[in-house]
Order: structure tokens, then sequence, then C-alpha cells
């Protein structure tokens, strides 16, 4: 869950891994450093706190000079958050440095070993050990810097993604994955390493993804050599050409990114659907379920797998797939499915959910899914991460960059494209009549234009979190489609505003929450026009007199609940299996302002990282 940037070529390395460094914090923000090689010797300055913290400390402590250095920004796992544990970390020599974003899972037993040999440890970093091992190889087997990274990555067990350089020949970065993304952009003359491409974009558009189990060595004037970590085979790389622009990582003007994402939404939801979704043909055409189309038709069951919001798309998948192509589905937290012995078989159908296509949870759901013959088809919105390669099929959901660590654009667009897929599998299957899904499509076309209506509630949403931030809890309630949604809300306040909030399936309230109800508690119903309106009228009436403050996310021109609620935000009306792309609009907003308000950094909350690559 850590950032990391490397560069050697013929400009200067610092600017370059600064910039990389900062476009790259969503991944971790607790500490941050930097290694340059400044012609004689290595120049190292690192600290916790945040990128902006070590340029400050950096231009003071150190020269910026250099054409080759690494750097690392942190969420740490091992070790607590402070200058010492920062990374790069050096080997006992001073000779190397290393950077790494993973966890070393035998770090104790290598760091014991280590110690007998006479090594000694400033930080509690399994890095710090990792580095060490590379140097007592490189040592005792006399040999060069590339095989001794090989030799020592076989003795480790983990997760990793590393750039380690020897200042005694600095002409060279040799960097190693598994289990983390490693990118290497290839310019002319010169070479950049980094988690993902956006520290380069501006450089080039060529780059090279390692797969899992690849190691590279770069070299200053020369080649990329490429080879397999374990045994001796070289590997011809694929280089991959580059869509990213630098715009679409860039701010473009808003406060936050979490922000812009949001107002990305009518942009990212269409582009999730060129070329797929032919309302004029009345055709849905997806080419990862067109080609698998017999495994999902003759699928016992579909198995969804994910985390946190990309878990809440799963959940809102369940309902539209069951719906409309009547196929069972079970929506699973990777996290538990990797560990509990789950029945699977080969006619069972996995889906993978994930807007980065690293969360460690899901890639080991993914393998345990292939071991026992599934077939698992991913939707991700990073394009050649882990997970899109790791599944034998899948759907992008073309977001373009989440930046912001609270998920908002990448929620939507996953539903957008499960929506397609249930549409397709539905029509395949004979389960939706010809006009039903004429008028699906036609209805989802329209969803982008209704999403750009439902942010007009903006500035009324403003005024309502402005009343509400002070609260201490919140309750999110939502029936059928709009469960999900709720838990959605709830999810997206806690995690940047901090205050506790808890989503439940409306009618489950009186089973429980309904206790916490006093004329403190504000509560968020889903209260649309479609599915079980009058239900959850009723579950309004339960919370009114109990003196619940009531938020109402209602239908245009819905008049019931207005007259019930303290306040009412309308979205426009739609078909209940595509209300969530709505629904949740005005949830997005009321936590991001109420963040806002309570001053909190809303792209970098506390304690969290935007992909979470450890277990
Ligand atoms: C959402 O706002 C979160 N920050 C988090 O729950 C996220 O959705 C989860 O970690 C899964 O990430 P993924 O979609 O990249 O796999």
């Amino acid at each position: 869950m850590c950032g990391i940037v490397g560069y050697i070529g013929h400009r200067d390395a610092y600017p370059i891994i600064l910039n990389g460094l900062q476009r790259l914090e969503y991944r971790g923000y607790d500490s941050a450093g930097i290694a340059l090689y400044d012609g004689t010797d290595i120049k190292l300055s690192k600290t916790k706190g945040k990128v902006s913290d070590l340029k400050s400390k950096l231009e003071n402590e150190i020269s910026t000079e250099g054409t080759l250095g690494i750097g690392h920004t942190r969420w740490a796992t091992h070790g607590v958050p402070n200058d010492v544990n920062s990374h790069p970390h050096y080997s006992n020599s001073g000779d190397l440095v290393i950077i790494h974003n993973g966890i070393i899972e035998n770090y104790e037993s290598l760091k014991k070993e280590l110690t007998k040999r006479g090594y000694t440890f400033k930080s509690d970093t399994d890095t710090e050990v990792l580095i060490n091992l590379i140097e007592d190889v490189k040592k005792n087997d006399d040999t060069k810097l590339g095989k001794a990274v090989q030799v020592a990555l076989n003795q480790v067990v983990g997760a990793y993604a590393i750039a380690v350089f020897d200042k005694t020949k600095p002409n060279e970065i040799v960097v190693a994955r598994l289990g983390s993304p490693l990118a290497i952009g290839i310019g002319e003359d010169e070479f950049f390493i980094a988690s993902d491409a956006s520290p380069f974009i501006e450089y080039t558009k060529n780059a090279i993804y390692l797969e899992d189990g690849e190691m590279a060595i770069v070299r200053r004037h020369k080649d990329i050599k490429v080879r397999k970590i374990k045994g001796d085979a070289i590997v011809d790389p694929y280089v991959q050409e580059l869509k990213l622009n630098l715009e679409q990582i860039e701010k473009g003007g808003y406060e936050h990114f979490m922000l812009k994402e949001i107002y990305e939404q009518p942009s990212a939801i269409l582009d999730t659907f060129r070329g797929r979704l032919l309302s004029k043909e009345a055709i849905i055409k997806m080419s990862g379920v067109e080609d698998n189309m017999k495994k999902f038709l003759n699928a016992d069951r579909i198995i969804i797998v994910a985390c946190g919001t990309s878990w809440h798309a799963g959940l809102v998948a369940e309902y539209i797939f069951e719906d409309l192509a009547r196929i069972p589905v079970e929506v699973e937290y990777a996290s538990e499915f990797r560990y509990r012995n789950p029945v699977i078989t080969e006619k069972d159908m996995v889906i993978a959910i994930s807007q980065s296509g690293e969360t460690a949870d899901t890639l080991a759901a993914i393998k345990l899914a292939k071991s026992k013959g599934a077939f698992v088809f991913g939707v991700c919105n990073v394009v050649g991460s882990s997970i899109a390669r790791e599944t034998d099929a899948g759907a992008y959901t073309h977001a373009g960059p989440e930046i912001g660590v609270a998920s908002t654009k990448a929620f939507t667009t996953q539903i957008t494209v499960l929506t397609l897929m249930a549409l397709r599998l539905a029509r395949a299957k004979g389960t939706i009549s010809s006009s039903d899904f004429r008028m699906h499509l036609l209805e989802l076309e329209m969803i982008p234009q209704k999403v750009e209506e439902a942010l007009k509630s903006d500035s009324y949403v403003q005024t309502i979190a402005d009343i509400y931030k002070d609260s201490k809890n919140f309750l999110y309630l939502g029936r059928g489609y709009n469960f999900p949604v709720a838990l959605e809300g709830a999810l997206k306040l806690k995690e940047i505003s901090y205050i506790h909030a808890e989503g439940y399936p409306a009618a489950e309230m009186k089973h429980g929450p309904i206790a916490l109800i006093d004329e403190q508690m504000p509560v968020v119903v889903i209260a649309t026009k479609k599915g079980h309106y009058d239900k959850v009228v009723s579950n309004i009436q339960e919370i009114k007199a109990r003196k619940g403050k009531i938020i109402g996310i209602v239908t245009k021109g819905d008049e019931s609940v207005k007259a019930l609620a303290d306040f009412v935000i309308e979205v426009p009306e739609t078909l209940e299996s595509l209300s969530p792309l709505l629904t949740t609009i005005p949830l997005q907003l009321l936590s991001y302002y109420i963040a806002v308000y309570l001053g909190k950094n809303v792209d970098q909350p506390r304690n969290l990282a935007k992909s979470v690559t450890v277990e």
C-alpha cells in the first residue's frame, strides 16, 4: 500500500521523484523519503508525514543533485510511522539502498539469521531486513546486485515491489515484483520506475508492467533486462502504450479529487457504456461476456468477491442479476471467502470487482477460486492491474483514474458494467422480453444526464451538511436495490468525516437499530417512488414517532415523504434497478461536505490508503 518511484537517466531525478510521489500519495501518506546518487555518494532524506513535509525537510537537509534516485510514500505495515521506519533504507555498509511496497512475512526469522551474522537494524521494518539480506548474499557470493536480489528474493515469503541501487555501481536500478504493482516507463535514454504510470506520463507513453515473479535490471544508457525471479528464464517484455493523460490525474480546478470524481460521474458512466450499449440496434456488446457466454449460461451460480465499496457494487449486482437474468448470486467479502474453505466447483462463475485491481484479499480470493476450477471474470478500473491480469476474462469500467481515497465514480461505473452484463445475460437466457430490454437500454442511456441533474442538489446538500455536521452518529436506511446504497452512504461518511454511521435495510431497523433513534440522530432514508415505497414511508413514520431527524432521498416531485421528513433531496425518476446510480449521488455529496466542514483531509483520510495491497 505504499507508492514507489525511481529514475535513472539524464535529467535531475529529484523533481521527477518528488512529483511522482505526490501523484502516488493516494497509496499511502504517513511518511515519505528520497535517496539520490549525486555522483559520489547517496544523499537520503526521509520523514514522518506527507510528501510536502518531506520536500521542506529534504531541501534543507541534502543537495538535490543527481540523475539517479528512488523515493517512497508509505502506509505503515511493520513499524509505526516515524522518520526511522520511513523508506528508503540503507544496508549496513551504506552501499545499497531500497524502497519497498509490500510485506516480507518471514522477516523475523531472516532478521535473526542476519543478526547472528553481525547485522544491526535501525528500524522496525521488514524492508531493512531485505536490504541486508541482499547485501549479505552479494558479499558472500561475490556477485552482482541483480543476482544478489534474485537469490535474496528466493528466500523471502511475502509480497513486494522493490527498487534497489548500489552506490558502487551507480548505473543501474534493480526492480522486482510479487503481489505489488510495478511499472517501468521507457523514455529516450532514461527510465522511470513507479507503482503506476502516473509519475511519468508527461515523459513517455511507453511502459512495461512487470508480471508477478519477474525482476528487471534497468541500466543507464542501455536497455532493460527482464527475467523470472525463480529459475533462469529471460523474459521478452511487452511494451504497452499508455492511454493516460496528465489532465486526468490533476484536480482540474476542484478543491479535492473526491469532488472532481463525483462530478466526473456523468462522463465516466458514458465512457463505461461507450461501444457497449447500442440502443438503436437494441444490443449490448461486451466481448468478455460474449466470448464466455456458454460458461455464464451454464453456471450454477455467480459468486461475487470484492471489498469495501466494490463489495457494495456487488450487492447491487446481486439484485440485478437475480432480478433480470434469474441467475443465483452470492456476494462475499473477499477477505472472508479466501479463508473459509468455501464450496466452489467448476460450475461456478466468480466475478471479482475492484477499482484498483490490486486489493490483496480480492486477488487471493481469485486465486483460490481458480485453484478450485471456477472461471473468474474481473470488473476492474485500472487497466493492466494485477486482478485484470489474474482473471480469465473481464470488463473494464473505464472510469479514468480515481485518486480520492473514497470511491465514488468507481462505484457507479462498476454498477453500470454489472448492469450491462446482467442485461446481456438476461437477453441471452430469454428472461427479459425484448420490449423490457429495449426500455432498460433507453433508461440506462439517460443515466448520465440524470446524474447531472442529481448533482444540482449540491448547494442544498451543503446546507444539510452544515446542519448535521456535528452529529455523533448517522443511520442510513434503504430497501431492495437501495439497501447497498445505504451501506455505501454510511461507509463514505465514516471514512472521510470519522463520524460513526451504520447502513441498514430499512425494515431491519425495528429489529435493533430503532433503539438508537432519538432527537440527536439523523437518519438518511432512501425512499424513491419504486421499490417498496409504501413500506419505506412506514419506516419513516416510525423514525418520526421517535423524534429522529429525517433526510429523505426521494424521487423528484414526491410529496408524501416531504410532509414527514426534515429535509428531502430529490433525484430524477428512473427504473428501480437503475436507481442506485442516482440515489448514491446526494450521499456522496453529503459525506463530502460534512468532511469539508469538519476540516478533514477528504482525499487522504487518516489510516486509509487507496489500494489495500496487504491483508
Ligand atoms: C471505498 O471508499 C474505500 N476506500 C474502500 O472500501 C475500497 O472500495 C476497497 O478497499 C476496495 O478497493 P478496490 O475496489 O480497489 O478493490
